[in-house]
C-alpha cells in the first residue's frame, strides 16, 4: 500500500484474501518460521501448549490506576505520550515492573490511526474521546485517506521496537493492537463515544455502499498498522471490537461487520503471530465472532465453560473476569478468580484476563495479588 491510494478492499479481496508466506527477515525468528515452540507462557497458551502455569496480562494494565502512569500524565497529553517512542515505550513498561504479568501491551490507543485518516480527533478533559469532523454523508468516507502504518502512526512502530527490545531479554512478549473496522467506524461516525450507536447504525441502514466503503478503507489501514506492529517487534497482536456487541445483533453482525472482520484476519495473518479478537456483549453469537479467526477475547457475561462449549475445546480463550471484581475486597476477587480458573479447569490454550479494561479506581494491590494467585493456584488446578 503506498500514499493516498484509495484503499479499498474489493468483492474478491474480502471473499478470498489469503494469507502470504511470512518472508520478512527483519521479524524475530521464532516469530516468523515457527521453528520451535515458544517458551513464553503467553505465546504457548496462544497456541494452546500446555503451560507451567496459566498465563496473565490485563486489558489496559497501563494507566490511570498507577501512580507512576499519573505522574508521566501530568506532564504530558495522552496524544503527546503516545506520539513520544520513549514516553510510550516507558509505561508499556510500567505494569510489567510493579507486577509479575506474563505479556506487555503497547502504549498507544485505537483511535490516533484515525487521524493518518484525515479525521480531527482530540481526547478532551473529562469527556473522552472527539471526533470534530465526524461521518456524516457517503461524501466524507470518500475523502479518507488510507496512508501506510509507516506514514500514519511512526512513533507507534517505533514504540514497538524500543519497548520489545527492553523486553527481550526478560522473556516477556509484546503485544500489538488495532480498533476492529466496527469499533473505529462507531467513533468516526457517532464523533465520540455513545450509548445508542443511533447514528452510527442509522449510517449502515441507510447507506450500504457508502458502509461497504468505510469498513473496507479500515480493513486496509488496520491490516497494515498490525502487520508493521508484527514487523516492529510485537510477538502477537489483538483487535478490540469493543462495541460491537453492544450495538448490533446476530443478523447485523453477520451482515455488516463478520465479512470485513474475516478479511482483515486474512490479510494479518501473513504477518505469522497469534490474533486474539477480543470483543464484548457478543456471546450470543460468539460462534460467528470466533468464525473469523484465531483467539477469542470474551467477556464476564458467561462463564468460560460456557464459550468454550459454544466454539470448540481446541480453540484457545482469552478472559474473563469482570474488571468489577478488582473493585471488590479480596474475599469476593479471590472468589471469582477461582470461579474463572475452575471455569479454564486447566487446560491449555486458557490466557487470564479482565472481561474489559481496568478501571482508573483499581487498587494496586488488588492487581498484584490477582496476578500472583492466578499463577499460584493455576499451578494447583493444572497440575490436578
Ligand atoms: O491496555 C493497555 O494497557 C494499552 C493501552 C490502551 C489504551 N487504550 C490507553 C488509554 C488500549 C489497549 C486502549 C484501547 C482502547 N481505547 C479501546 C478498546 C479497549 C476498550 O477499553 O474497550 C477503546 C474503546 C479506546 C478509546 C478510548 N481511549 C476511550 C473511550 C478513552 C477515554 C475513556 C477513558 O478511559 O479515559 C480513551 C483514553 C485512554 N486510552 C486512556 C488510556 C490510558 C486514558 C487517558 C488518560 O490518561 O486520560
Amino acid at each position: 500500500m503506498t500514499g493516498n491510494q484509495p484503499g479499498l478492499l474489493d468483492d474478491r479481496l474480502l471473499s478470498r484474501a489469503k494469507p502470504e508466506p511470512a518472508t520478512d527477515d527483519r521479524r524475530p525468528s521464532s516469530v516468523v518460521r515457527r521453528p520451535s515452540e515458544p517458551q513464553s507462557r503467553f505465546l504457548r497458551a496462544c497456541r494452546g501448549l500446555p503451560v507451567d502455569c496459566t498465563p496473565v496480562w490485563l486489558m489496559r494494565q497501563a494507566g490511570r490506576y498507577m501512580a507512576e502512569y499519573q505522574a508521566v500524565r501530568a506532564r504530558y497529553s495522552l496524544l503527546e505520550i503516545i506520539n513520544t517512542p520513549e514516553l510510550a515505550a516507558e509505561i508499556t513498561l510500567q505494569p510489567i515492573n510493579a507486577f509479575d504479568l506474563d505479556a506487555a501491551i503497547i502504549f498507544a490507543d485505537i483511535l490516533p490511526p484515525l487521524i493518518g485518516m484525515g479525521l480531527k480527533l482530540e481526547f478532551a478533559q473529562g469527556e473522552g474521546p472527539v471526533i470534530h469532523n465526524r461521518i456524516e454523508r457517503p461524501y466524507d468516507v470518500d475523502v479518507l485517506a488510507a496512508p501506510p502504518a509507516q506514514e500514519a502512526t511512526p512513533a507507534t512502530l517505533k514504540a514497538i521496537e524500543l519497548a520489545a527490545a527492553e523486553l527481550k531479554p526478560r522473556g516477556i512478549p509484546l503485544i500489538g493492537f488495532a480498533g476492529a473496522p466496527f469499533t473505529l467506524a462507531s467513533y468516526a461516525v457517532e464523533g465520540g463515544g455513545s450509548t445508542t450507536y443511533r447514528r452510527v447504525k442509522a449510517f449502515m441502514l441507510s447507506e450500504p455502499a457508502a458502509w461497504k466503503r468505510l469498513m473496507s478503507k479500515l480493513v486496509t489501514v488496520q491490516a497494515d498498522y498490525l502487520i508493521q506492529q508484527a514487523r516492529a517487534g510485537a510477538a502477537a497482536l489483538q483487535l478490540f471490537d469493543s462495541w460491537v456487541g453492544l450495538a448490533l445483533g446476530q443478523e447485523e453482525y453477520r451482515r455488516y461487520v463478520q465479512p470485513y472482520n474475516k478479511a482483515l484476519f486474512q490479510l494479518v495473518a501473513q504477518a505469522g503471530v497469534p490474533v486474539i479478537h477480543f470483543s464484548t456483549g457478543t456471546a450470543a453469537y460468539i460462534r460467528d465472532v470466533a468464525a473469523c479467526g484465531d483467539i477469542v477475547g470474551v467477556d464476564w457475561r458467561m462463564p468460560l465453560e460456557w464459550y468454550w462449549e459454544q466454539i470448540g475445546a481446541d480453540r484457545p480463550i482469552q478472559g474473563n473476569l469482570d474488571p468489577a471484581a478488582l473493585l471488590a475486597p479480596w474475599r469476593e476477587l479471590k472468589h471469582q478468580v477461582d470461579g474463572v480458573l475452575v471455569g479454564a479447569n486447566g487446560r491449555p490454550g486458557h490466557i487470564f484476563n479482565l472481561g474489559h479494561g481496568v478501571f482508573k479506581e483499581t487498587p494496586v494491590d488488588n492487581v498484584r495479588r490477582l496476578v500472583d494467585y492466578v499463577h499460584e493456584k493455576s499451578v494447583i488446578v493444572t497440575t490436578q
